[in-house]
């Protein structure tokens, strides 16, 4: 059955490949972001997939214009069935190079954006006691890396606003369903036109996925609603190490995350910058990646990777205690003059 799908961040990335595999079966498909040509481009392709599609030109970080949109969506299609927060902006830097505009510019996009979307469809869910939003999270949820300092803090700010609504819900026996979808590096256009005050040229942390294998879990999530979901092998190792670890991750990513961040090539001598308006011509859903991205990705739900981490960590507790035991009832050998 066709579902009324609201997408932020639908202009290009993994918003892009949601809203397209949305058209593929047939939804309609309401595409937020900035850029009335890069949603317009969008727009195509779900319609030559099989979807229709509103698109609203929109900032998220605006809360009243998020609401208008979300007005203007169920006038022309109907009560929304589903609402994807994706948008996003970021800054490539280390901590003393940000200014505080910066890190507001991306606490109002990248954490409030998706809050503002989130109240907009709770709002029209709650009353109808129906409906899914999925928040499309990270690994970076749990944990802070160098030169993304604004972005792992708007990304922990939503799993936090996440689970207190989550929270809300259970309590008034709503049927309503909240999923964040914590995924992994992906191969879109963030790395092109984030703004940047890193040396080299800004990349995925390897391994990469491309954007239709991550939307795939998006789109699962939205027929199956679970609590959350870790898309990629990094994901719940990120998420249970540090939690487990978060020491040892300091000294990990200490020696590692800089260079992993960085490709080996000069930064074209003008950059775009997307932070404050949508950079130009570049909207697409994937990246410079291509030849690097896996077009499959693993995902399950995140409470199988705890339960196992946790059986995993009982079993070696018990065969370690068990071990001792024995040791220490063995009988000990004599000593024979
Ligand atoms: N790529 C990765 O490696 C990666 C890894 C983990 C998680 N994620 C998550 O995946 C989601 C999408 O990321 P992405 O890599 O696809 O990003 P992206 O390629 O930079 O695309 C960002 C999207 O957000 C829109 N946008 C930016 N600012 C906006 C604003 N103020 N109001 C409305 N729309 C705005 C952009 O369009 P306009 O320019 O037209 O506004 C674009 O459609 C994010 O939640 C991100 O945290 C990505």
């Amino acid at each position: 059955m066709s579902r009324t799908v609201v997408i932020t961040g639908a202009s290009a990335g993994v918003g892009r490949a949601v809203a397209v595999a949305c058209g593929r079966r047939g939804d309609r498909v309401a595409l937020i972001a900035r850029s009335r040509p890069g949603l317009d481009g969008a727009a195509a392709e779900v319609t030559a997939a099989g979807g229709e599609a509103l698109v609203l030109p929109c900032d998220v970080a605006d809360a009243d214009a998020v609401e208008r949109a979300a007005n203007r969506v169920e006038a022309a299609f109907g009560s929304i069935d589903v609402w994807v927060n994706a948008a996003m902006v970021t800054v490539f830097s280390p901590v003393e190079r940000l200014t505080a505009a910066e890190l507001r510019r991306v606490t109002d996009v990248t954490y409030l954006g998706n809050v503002h979307g989130t109240l907009a469809a709770l709002a029209r869910m709650r009353r109808r006691d129906r409906g899914t939003i999925i928040q499309v999270g990270s690994a970076l949820a749990y944990r802070g890396i160098p030169l993304q300092a604004p972005y792992c803090g708007a990304k922990h700010a939503l799993r936090g606003f996440q689970d207190s609504v989550q929270a809300e819900l259970r309590q008034e026996g709503s049927r309503v369903r909240l999923c964040m979808v914590q995924i992994p590096a992906v191969n879109t256009p963030q790395f092109d036109w984030a703004r940047s005050h890193v040396d080299g040229r800004p990349r995925p942390v390897a391994p990469a996925y491309q954007p239709e294998a991550v939307a795939a879990h998006i789109l699962a999530a939205m027929d199956r609603p679970r609590r959350e979901v870790w898309v990629g092998a990094m994901t719940p190792l990120v998420a249970i190490g540090s939690f487990l670890a978060p020491a040892f991750a300091d000294w990990y990513l200490a020696r590692t995350a800089v260079s992993d961040q960085t490709a080996d090539e000069p930064p074209p001598p003008v950059r775009p910058d997307n932070l404050y308006t949508p950079a130009a011509g570049l909207h697409r859903t994937r990246g410079r990646f291509d030849a690097e991205s896996a077009g499959r990705v693993v995902g399950a739900d995140a409470g199988l990777w705890r339960w196992g981490a946790f059986a995993l960590l009982a079993g070696t507790v018990t065969a370690a205690t068990a071990g001792l035991v024995a040791r220490r009832s063995a009988p000990r050998p004599r000593l024979t003059s």
